[in-house]
């Protein structure tokens, strides 16, 4: 469906006011309030519209993202971020015992190094130096985490093919992200680490500087969630992420704050997705997002869905998984909407 400019929630709070307010203002990374709604000015059917270039720009810029934050979190300010990594409450562990409904579950996490500056305004050493970084660190990983990091220049294209198929690789940000400043020097300081079995992945330097992914097939979340958790013990040894009290972890968008996390699951729908607008409001009733198979802003396929949490800010990690629990539960355990 085509929005037109005044369905964006950055259309709705960059005001006159606001941008007069903002128009002077630049982050220590050189960010102003108009590379902020620049992705939203140019892409006029944005849901969100605007980016942080770095964790200074949320409070510089707070006119213009508070609201946003608010509007699409339910989150004010004032409010604490809550975290919950303790897997024991986690309602159902696995949401499809008999294999009927879920392809695979899916839970990702993104995280950017503190006082580096994020996607849309980092310079192309300071991506290379936080690659550094990040790639020392996962050479901590053992046992099932054990892996290789692949950057993404010496890749051949063959295998890229393969992997975005796979689900495994994120392929050039898409027009949001490009008017974001989020693609520059593409794909210099881009890389992917999979663990052996591929149920353990680490994105670098593509939305965020780490997007920190735990997947397999089937609808285990519960030992997809320990997994994650697992990982980010061990990530959070040697590095330190942007985070603070109120904003929990940073990212580029402020859609991932707080927890950062998407859990998801990709689940056969063929009778429901029919009529995806119908679909699309069951969902949003759920507390859910849906996407097609191949990721955000994609179609569906034989009806297959991504459905996951829409809240990460303002809600714990286990209570953001239990969103996507009782949401599939309600589409597939009770079978009210399959039947
Ligand atoms: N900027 C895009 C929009 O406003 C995407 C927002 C959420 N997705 C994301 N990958 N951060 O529609």
């Amino acid at each position: 469906m085509e929005k037109n400019h005044s369905q964006s929630l950055m259309s709705k709070y960059f005001t006159k006011e606001v941008k007069n307010k903002l128009s002077g203002l630049k982050t220590s990374n050189g960010f102003t309030v108009l590379d902020a709604v620049r992705s939203g000015m140019e892409n006029p059917d944005s849901n969100v519209g605007v980016y942080a270039g770095d964790e200074e720009s949320y409070s510089f810029f707070a006119p213009l993202f508070d609201p946003i934050i608010e509007e699409y979190h339910g989150y004010k300010k004032g409010e604490l971020h809550k975290t919950d990594f303790d897997s024991s409450h986690i309602e159902i562990n696995n949401l499809d015992s008999e294999g009927k409904y879920i392809i695979s579950s899916r839970i990702r996490v993104g995280r950017n190094l503190k006082d580096f500056a994020f996607s849309p305004a980092i310079s192309k050493s300071e991506r290379i130096v936080a690659e550094n970084k990040i790639v020392a660190a996962l050479k901590q990983f053992k046992d099932d985490l054990q892996g290789r990091y692949c950057q993404l220049s010496n890749m051949s294209e063959e295998i890229r093919l393969q992997m975005v198929k796979d689900h495994f690789l994120f392929k050039k940000g898409d027009r949001f992200l490009e008017s974001a400043g989020a693609n520059r020097d593409w794909p210099e300081g881009r890389g992917i680490f999979y663990s052996n079995d591929k149920k353990f992945l680490v994105w670098v330097n593509e939305e965020d500087q780490l997007r920190i992914i735990s997947m397999q097939a089937g609808g285990n979340i519960g030992e997809v969630f320990k997994r994650l958790t697992r990982a980010l013990d061990i990530l959070q040894k040697s590095l330190i992420f942007a985070y603070s009290g109120h904003f929990g972890y940073f990212s580029s968008c402020p859609t991932n704050l707080g927890t950062a996390m998407r859990a998801s699951v990709h689940i056969k729908l063929p009778k429901l997705g029919r009529d995806e607008t119908n679909l699309k409001t069951i969902c949003a009733s759920l507390n859910l997002s849906l996407r097609g198979v191949h990721g955000e802003h994609s179609n569906s396929e034989n009806g297959v869905f991504d459905i996951s949490n829409k809240q990460r800010l303002g809600v714990s990690e286990t209570e953001a998984v239990n969103t996507l629990v009782r949401g599939v539960k309600e589409l597939i355990i009770n079978k009210k909407i399959m039947n």
